[in-house]
């Protein structure tokens, strides 16, 4: 295309070399924003209307047009122009071609500065909603299994050896509250990113008499920025957003861990499902998990989009700056790559098969209840220091009789101290042990079903 015909050729003489016209044009990935883009047009001529700056008639002419190519693009009938550079661009060139002179007007007042602000906050504003949609999924999903699961006990874990006997359903709502902090976090950077840069034009603001609250209103913001420079330069929103991405991909990072761990044939706790494992090409015995796996791993390109962004903007001077055009793909591989982490896990977390036999045979070996051994000599007076060496050596017995603390006899424990009474065997059982840890925040099951039925009324309230 020869740069005359570009809608900024006008003081260029030679025509773009080919390469640099590829290497500067953004098409490719931003047409992802058309929809936002009309969206935000369509606002702007209505408020150019308003104040005069437009006829009724031309604004009519040019939402129509817009219109018409929205219906395009759905249609995937749009041809998109690299020599049109980006999808700014590329949308009004084609409202041009189909409307002629009013077209020509709709860029008066603003600057693809402002416009592709604009764009991506609208744009973040209904994924954070997706995204949001997502996590309350599955965070249904766990509360539903954790009440359901209330009395299933496996052992805790503390350096990954067994540590106390909890509430699997416990675990579960582990996970949830990380999820609804997560949750809370994209409300909150979701006030900031619904913040209008449109009206700032290239940085300064535009001579025309434009009506920014009006605009604001029609596109569902929540107040124009307050300042020009800072509208079209900033993109914190972006990072915040990115940063509140990298901390779920970690929090399922961590739970993919887990479900990992539990489906091997050494932990044994769960089974996710054959339609959410994959098998080997050589190893006939394999159901590997991979989609947990998938998950672990990709938590890692999250974290390097959050340090590309951070990096992106780190020395840039006011006001705009190209290099901002290099905010698009990673934010947009972090919003695909958190949409299909959460819908898998949403899908697979109803389904798992929780093997409460393995469980529990898994809690009985691990002395978990040498705690409430020594808590109940602390009742009996013995100091708690004293306690825990006692039950240190009643341990050291056990690994050599090859037993539980539960296996031994009255007169045995008896040995290790004469505190110990009849009842001790009400404190040595699982369910003894998660019984006791009666309080809110406490695995006892009792405990488990309030805190799964608060989660699941959240998860109503939200929804
Ligand atoms: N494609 C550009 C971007 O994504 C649009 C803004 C271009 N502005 C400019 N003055 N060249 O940032």
């Amino acid at each position: 295309m020869p740069a005359a015909d570009k809608p900024w050729g006008g003081r260029f003489d030679a025509p773009t070399n080919h390469f640099v016209e590829a290497f500067t044009a953004s098409v490719d990935f931003d047409k992802r924003l058309a929809v936002y883009d009309i969206q935000g047009s369509i606002a702007h001529a209505t408020m150019l209307a308003k104040v005069e700056v437009l006829s009724a008639e031309e604004r009519d002419a040019i939402i129509q047009g817009l219109e018409q190519i929205l219906g395009e693009i759905e249609a995937g009938g749009f041809e998109w122009s690299v020599a049109l550079e980006d999808v700014h661009m590329n949308v009004e060139a084609r409202l041009v071609a189909l409307i002629g002179d009013a077209g020509k007007k709709l860029h008066t007042g603003r600057s693809r500065n402002d416009q592709v602000a604009t764009d991506i906050r609208l744009y973040v504003r209904d994924e954070i909603k997706a995204i949001q949609g997502l996590l309350l999924r599955l965070m249904q999903g766990l509360a539903d299994l954790a009440e359901k699961e209330a009395e299933t006990i496996l052992p805790g874990f503390t350096h990954l050896q067994s540590a106390q006997p909890i509430s699997f359903g416990h675990h579960m709502l582990a996970w949830f509250e990380m999820l609804k902090r997560d949750y809370q976090r994209l409300g909150d950077a979701s006030q900031r990113v619904n913040i209008m840069p449109l009206g700032a034009a290239a940085l300064a603001g535009t001579t025309y008499p434009i009506d920014r609250h009006y605009t604001a209103e029609l596109l569902g913001f929540s107040a124009p920025a307050e300042n020009s420079l800072d509208a079209v330069s900033d993109r914190d929103f972006a990072i915040e957003f990115n940063a509140a991405a990298a901390l779920i991909m970690m929090h399922l990072s961590r739970f993919g861990e887990e479900l990992v761990l539990w489906s091997s044939a050494q932990f044994d706790f769960i089974d996710l499902g054959d339609a959410f494992c994959t098998g080997s090409s050589i190893m006939p015995q394999k159901k590997n998990p991979d989609v947990p796996e998938l998950v672990r791993g990709k938590a890692g390109r999250v974290y390097g989009h959050l340090m590309s962004l951070l990096t992106l903007m780190k020395s840039q001077p006011l006001a705009y700056n190209k290099d901002n055009q290099e905010d698009k793909e990673p934010l947009f591989d972090t919003i695909d790559t958190l949409k299909g982490s959460l819908r898998v896990y949403a899908d697979m977390i109803p389904v798992m098969q929780v093997k409460a036999d393995n469980m529990r045979e898994a809690t009985l070996r691990g002395f978990t209840t040498a705690t409430d051994l020594a808590d109940y000599l602390v009742r009996q007076g013995v100091p708690f220091r004293d306690s825990h060496s006692i039950v240190g050596q009643a341990v050291r017995h056990c690994i050599e009789a090859k037993c539980d603390l539960s296996d031994l006899s009255l007169e045995t424990l008896q040995q290790f101290s004469d505190k110990i009474g009849a009842d001790i065997y009400d404190y040595l059982t699982l369910e003894g042990a998660l019984a006791a840890r009666d309080h809110i925040g406490g695995t006892a099951p009792k405990q488990v079903r309030a805190a799964a039925e608060r989660a699941r009324a959240y998860c109503q309230q939200q929804g």
